[in-house]
């Protein structure tokens, strides 16, 4: 097994074994005899040089993965990459990061604090990208980071660890199409994400998207357990480009949305 596929399959076991709806809906497409092909992992970071973009990539680019498209959410006070790997078998790795200078002072605060206790030789580690949360938290902080911004909420109290995987639609034989996979999502008991609607972007975009909402879990705070939504699934169809490629990038303004998939409701 290549180092590459050791992180992927370990980014992919935090993350089902922290949702258990992606396991869940894992195996339903397999049960239903499908091939359920990864479009794209996503994972948030600060944009502190200790452990921006660059920093939580390097993992992904000692393995071949090369830097491709830059994003903005001037909104939500992002920007965002995403690399791909010459093996056009690997998933795309989209790498978000937070303006903390456009910030109030009392978030800065709270995330320099966090950043005190980030042991010196993490972002270093080939194993940073699933490293998990490696400062403490307490809910009252949690909460004031959310407050501000979901972003930082939910990446002060899961670290660093994948937000996302993503089904490539294109991939699936029964439910070729979202709007087909969203009603049977919805048929087996899964909430679906509709801020801007449940599918994201038009074929002219080239690129679709639909999630489901986090599921609730719980996270242990300095002060205790609290429950707080965690990751969410993802699913793409990809449409092709004049060439005959289908299209690798992403669309900035159906991003914007899918990140909303981590709110507190
Ligand atoms: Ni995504």
């Amino acid at each position: 097994m290549s180092p590459t596929m050791t992180l992927l399959d370990r980014l992919w076991e935090d993350y089902a074994s922290l949702n258990p709806q992606a396991g869940a809906i894992h195996r339903l497409l397999t049960a239903e005899g499908e091939r359920v092909v990864n479009d794209h992992i996503a994972l948030r970071t600060f944009n502190d040089p200790r452990v921006n973009i660059d920093r939580l990539a390097s993992a992904f680019t000692a393995m071949g993965y090369r830097a491709a498209d830059s994003y903005e959410f001037p909104e939500k006070k992002l920007d965002a990459r995403h690399y791909e790997h010459a093996d056009a078998t690997m998933p795309r790795v989209f790498i978000s990061e937070l303006r903390i200078e456009e910030c109030s002072a009392g978030l800065r605060q709270r995330v320099s604090a966090l950043l005190e206790e980030l042991p010196p030789t993490l972002p270093a580690s080939p194993d940073f990208p699933v490293s998990g949360r490696p400062w403490s938290l307490g809910f009252p902080d949690y909460r004031a980071l959310a407050d501000e911004s979901e972003y930082a909420g939910w990446l002060a109290a899961f670290g660093f660890r994948a937000n996302h995987f993503t089904v490539l639609v294109n991939a699936l034989k029964k439910h070729p199409t979202l709007q087909s996979l969203n009603v049977f999502l919805k048929s087996k008991g899964f909430a679906l994400n509709t801020s801007g609607g449940e599918i994201k972007g038009t074929p002219a975009d080239l690129l679709e998207q639909s999630s489901t909402l986090a599921d609730k879990v719980d996270v242990r705070f300095n002060d205790g357990s609290h429950t707080i939504p965690g990751c969410y699934y993802e699913f793409a169809r990809r449409y092709p480009m004049p060439d005959g490629r289908l299209f690798g990038g992403f669309i900035a303004r159906s991003a914007d949305k899918i990140f909303e998939s981590t709110n507190r409701r």
